[in-house]
């Protein structure tokens, strides 16, 4: 697996180090695993992390000992805490706080349950740290909304591989076949590619199942004349990438490509809408004013896209204007495009592309065949 080279995580925690300074916090508790990711390299099933001003704390447990000692050897900036048996990851925690003693610390209000919160400050209370604890709101996650150049080569090679997948599949999906065995054949080629894993359970919807947009793969049949959904993505060395095909099997009929068309059109509006500093809400009105134009505005009940990278689903959302409001559009964001439209009883169509911003506008990165 290739992890970011030193200097690019240690520009991720020059700029984290940075957004903490600006919030006056002299530390960061972080317990998301993709955001510790992101900042260490070091990805694994549990972990916590401590950034402050000059370093950042990892903390991991024995059964990434090598890992967690190979991450201390590459970046000189990580203080790396392998957990002894008898300790709990709060426990290390706090004991790490203690030594650190910031006055002001932040943690990831979206990512620290309750129970682990009340642990946490009470054994600092009882030590005897009289410390703030500040509510910090995607302190990560904005940084990571935004791709460093590391992360672009990675994420384009990756779009490319899963291109490829697309283009492989479609002309096997027959009348006759099972979607289960449609989405089995999806897995081994996302792996024959090079992928690690899939980045989620891979649709295949078929028939009245294409109605519904996250359909599972089931045990039905397609049939002549079936618009089949296809949504799937794999995932190389940590990013995610995804991307939906709708085909039609057999003869198309002409209610078929009308919505295909529209969903099309929708999927290029959007595109042509976006543009750095705008804002994601524009995109997805963009998208939404196409298919409300073709009288389809009802059928699409979800949002244009989202953000992607070490998670499926990440910021921005690229959905109508809701609170909190999403960062505004910026070079090197990679989106999805996926807008749809469903019909229950009949079907649905949904086309989904990968996309990074650029300074002028947008980038495809997924280019696999549309339609069929
Ligand atoms: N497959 C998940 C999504 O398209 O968002
Ligand atoms: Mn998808
Ligand atoms: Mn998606």
């Amino acid at each position: 697996m290739r992890i970011a080279p030193s200097d690019v995580l240690h520009g991720r925690f020059v700029a984290v180090a940075t957004a903490l300074a600006s919030r006056n916090l002299d530390a960061l508790l972080i317990t998301a695993l993709p955001n510790i990711a992101y900042l260490t390299g070091f990805f694994a099933s549990a972990a916590a992390a401590i950034v402050t001003p000059d370093r950042i704390t990892l903390i991991g447990d024995g059964r990434y000992a090598d890992a967690l000692s190979q991450r201390g050897r590459e970046c000189p900036f990580l203080d790396v805490h392998q957990l002894r048996a008898s300790t709990s990851y709060d426990q290390a925690v706090v004991e790490r706080l203690l030594a650190l003693g910031p006055s002001r610390f932040g943690f990831e209000a979206a990512h620290l349950t309750v129970s682990r919160y009340n642990f946490i400050a009470g054994a600092l209370e009882a030590a005897g740290l009289v410390a703030r604890l500040e509510p910090a709101h995607s302190v990560v996650e904005h940084q990571r909304a935004t791709k460093d150049e590391w992360e672009l080569t990675l994420m384009r090679e990756a779009a490319g591989r899963l291109s490829e997948v697309a283009k492989c599949i479609l002309p096997n999906v027959l009348a006759g076949r099972v979607e289960s065995e449609i989405a089995a054949d999806i897995d081994r080629e996302l792996r024959r590619v090079g992928f690690q894993k899939p980045a989620f359970d891979t649709i295949v919807a078929s028939g009245a199942n294409a109605a519904r947009p996250h359909a599972r793969a089931g045990e039905r049949r397609i049939e002549p004349g079936d618009l089949v959904v296809l949504d799937f993505g794999g995932v190389l060395d940590g990013y995610c990438t995804d991307i939906t095909r709708t085909v039609t099997v057999g003869p198309q009929g002409q209610r078929e490509r009308r919505v295909i068309e529209a969903v099309a059109e929708a999927q290029l509006a959007a595109f042509d809408a976006i543009r750095p500093g705008g804002a994601p809400e524009d995109v997805d009105r963009a998208a939404r004013e196409v298919l409300g134009r073709h009288g389809m505005g009802e059928a699409f009940s979800h949002g244009t896209g989202h953000g992607l990278g070490l998670e499926v689903h990440e910021l921005p959302r690229v959905g109508p204007r809701r609170e909190p409001l999403e960062p505004p559009l910026a070079a090197g964001m990679v989106l999805t495009l996926e807008p749809g439209a469903y019909f229950p009883g009949w079907g649905g169509v949904r086309i989904e592309d990968d996309v990074v911003v650029t300074a002028s506008g947008a980038e495809w990165l997924t280019n696999g065949q549309r339609v069929r």
